[in-house]
């Protein structure tokens, strides 16, 4: 394990570059470029994909905000004010949203599609392993903010810290947001919101 991934397994999610063929095979019958037109896309997947375009937005909010700092194009109280409650939410909203989906969503999916299982068994590991980093992401977030205040060599060690971290965990995101997509969607287009149960 380097920085908690796992390099002899392909799965990983700092590793792999999307999920095995054998989950793919409603994907290939709904390709994405069709989900927009299909009647079961209203009501829960397209909820779904709000939510995680949310996270993409904030995401690429925080990581515009860190650059911003670190090429003083914001000084430390204006990008304090602006990140710390955006960083909050985000991390509050991020944790909600993977308990609704370990503990009531997958599950139910898993019942109605059992060839799926193996799928939404990696995804329930994405979480652990971004909850960590979501942890990690908080503790160097924290630090960073505290050395705002301190000397310019503190504060830039700090950023640097942090932006990788941050860097990090929204690359784990992005991944873990397009696999889910790829397994949930197409399955809630096959058997319509209301046939999964
Ligand atoms: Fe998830
Ligand atoms: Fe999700």
């Amino acid at each position: 394990m380097v920085n908690g991934m796992n390099v002899d397994d392909p799965l990983d999610l700092e590793r792999r570059t999307g999920l095995p063929a054998d989950l793919l095979k409603l994907l290939e019958t709904y390709p994405r470029e069709t989900w927009a037109g299909h009647d079961n896309i209203h009501g829960l997947a397209s909820m779904w994909l709000q939510r995680h375009d949310m996270f993409r937005d904030i995401g690429g909010t925080l990581t515009g905000a860190i650059a911003d700092y670190r090429e003083e194009r914001t000084d430390a109280r204006v990008f304090a004010r602006f990140f710390a409650p955006r960083l909050e939410f985000f991390l509050a909203q991020l944790n909600g949203h993977h308990q609704v989906e370990d503990m009531h969503y997958f599950p139910v999916f898993a019942r109605a599609e059992s060839r799926l299982k193996r799928g939404f068994a990696i995804l329930d590991r994405d979480h652990h392993l971004i909850h960590e980093a979501l942890e990690l992401n908080a503790e160097t977030a924290n630090a960073f903010l505290r050395a705002l205040g301190e000397d310019e060599d503190r504060r830039r060690f700090a950023a640097d810290a942090y932006a990788a971290q941050n860097e990090r965990l929204v690359a784990m995101l992005a991944r873990h947001l397009d696999d889910e997509e790829d397994l949930i969607v197409p399955l809630i287009l096959d058997r319509g919101e209301h046939g999964l149960g």
